[in-house]
């Protein structure tokens, strides 16, 4: 419902998608520079046939700390044990709602059951904490928070509320937003002395704890408050546009210079022209409901923290 246009997207043709070298050798000269974070994201990145190979590759390069997955969940349970064995170090699934039905509704597709059970299979093998992703959507979920929390009793689940964001295609309006100020006041309603935790560096979640829960939950405010003077990405689409923010269209190709044969001295100074223009605050957008912007489904791929 939010992340993809009703009509679908059209497939990208394989010949235009990064192949798993030119992946790996971006990422080997981003690492160079100082990034130490990968998160492969989506679109899905779980359905990509060479994802355990990607993953397998980027743990040998030296100088990268932390590769991270941020997932649908369907194929979680099935491939985690081989993405674990060759170092994936983190986890966020995408779950909006508890109830199998609702999930259909959003999802426009079945797939409840699996996903909870990728998110299983994520705590048995140790991932701590794994991160859950909710989308808040008035009229839709946000009668299930106090559920969500609660699920965070005796886990180490990390769920993150997320305030719908417009992306093309995915009829945003301002009615079906619920703030972030509002989703504390609701839950502080059942416990009023949350605890609020101290914010990790360049965090995109305000985060908060049950006193006595094992795990936690935050907020992610792009829409009310955002973070982006503390943003440290930059992300790579898969068909291999470099997007210094994740709002706004302004997209550069470096597939199209390494099939042009660029030297790593040319992509660089390619690469550190857009990151000098990434603005101040979501795209230099005043107001980034009537922004042009690719649907999320078509944004993810890779994105790297520096
Ligand atoms: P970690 O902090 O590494 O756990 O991941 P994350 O929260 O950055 O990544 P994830 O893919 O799980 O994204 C969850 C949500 O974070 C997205 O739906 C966005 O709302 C928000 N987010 C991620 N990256 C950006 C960004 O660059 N800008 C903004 N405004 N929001 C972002
Ligand atoms: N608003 C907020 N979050 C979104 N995501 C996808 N589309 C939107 C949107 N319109 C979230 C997904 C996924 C993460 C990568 O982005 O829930 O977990």
């Amino acid at each position: 419902q939010y992340c993809m246009p009703e009509e679908g997207v059209k497939l990208t043709p394989k010949p235009q998608l990064l192949t798993t070298e030119e992946i790996i050798t971006l990422v080997r000269l981003f690492v160079k520079e100082g990034v130490d974070k990968i998160r492969l994201t989506g679109g899905e990145p779980l359905i990509r046939p060479d994802v355990v190979e990607i993953v397998a590759a980027l743990r040998k390069l030296e100088g990268l700390k932390t590769i991270a997955v941020t997932t649908n969940g369907i194929n979680l349970a099935k491939l985690l044990p081989n993405l674990k064995k060759v170092g994936l170090d983190m986890i966020n699934v995408s779950l909006d709602t508890l109830v199998p039905a609702k999930y259909e509704f959003i999802a426009r597709r079945k797939g409840f059951h699996k996903v909870m059970e990728g998110i299983n299979k994520a705590l048995d093998l140790g991932y701590n904490p794994v991160k859950v992703n909710c989308v808040v959507m008035r009229g839709l979920n946000e009668d299930e928070l106090l559920q969500f929390v609660e699920m965070t009793e005796k886990k180490p689940l990390d769920i993150r509320f997320i305030e719908y964001m417009p992306f093309d295609g995915n009829k945003w309006n301002f009615k079906k937003m619920v703030s972030y100020r509002e989703m504390l006041d609701s839950i502080q309603q059942k416990w009023p002395d949350l605890e609020k935790l101290p914010a990790g560096h360049s965090d995109t979640a305000k985060a908060y704890r049950v006193p006595t829960y094992q795990g936690q939950f935050g907020f992610i405010t792009s829409m009310s408050e955002h973070f982006c003077g503390s943003c440290n990405r930059l992300r790579l689409t898969a068909d291999g546009n470099l997007k210094v923010c994740l709002f706004g269209n302004a997209e550069v190709s470096l597939r199209d210079c390494l099939r042009s044969g660029a030297m790593e001295e040319q992509l660089l100074q390619v690469i550190g022209a857009a990151v000098g223009r990434k603005k101040k605050q979501h795209a230099g957008m005043f107001n980034i409901s009537q922004m042009k912007n690719r649907p999320m489904i078509l944004i993810g791929g890779f994105f790297f923290f520096i």
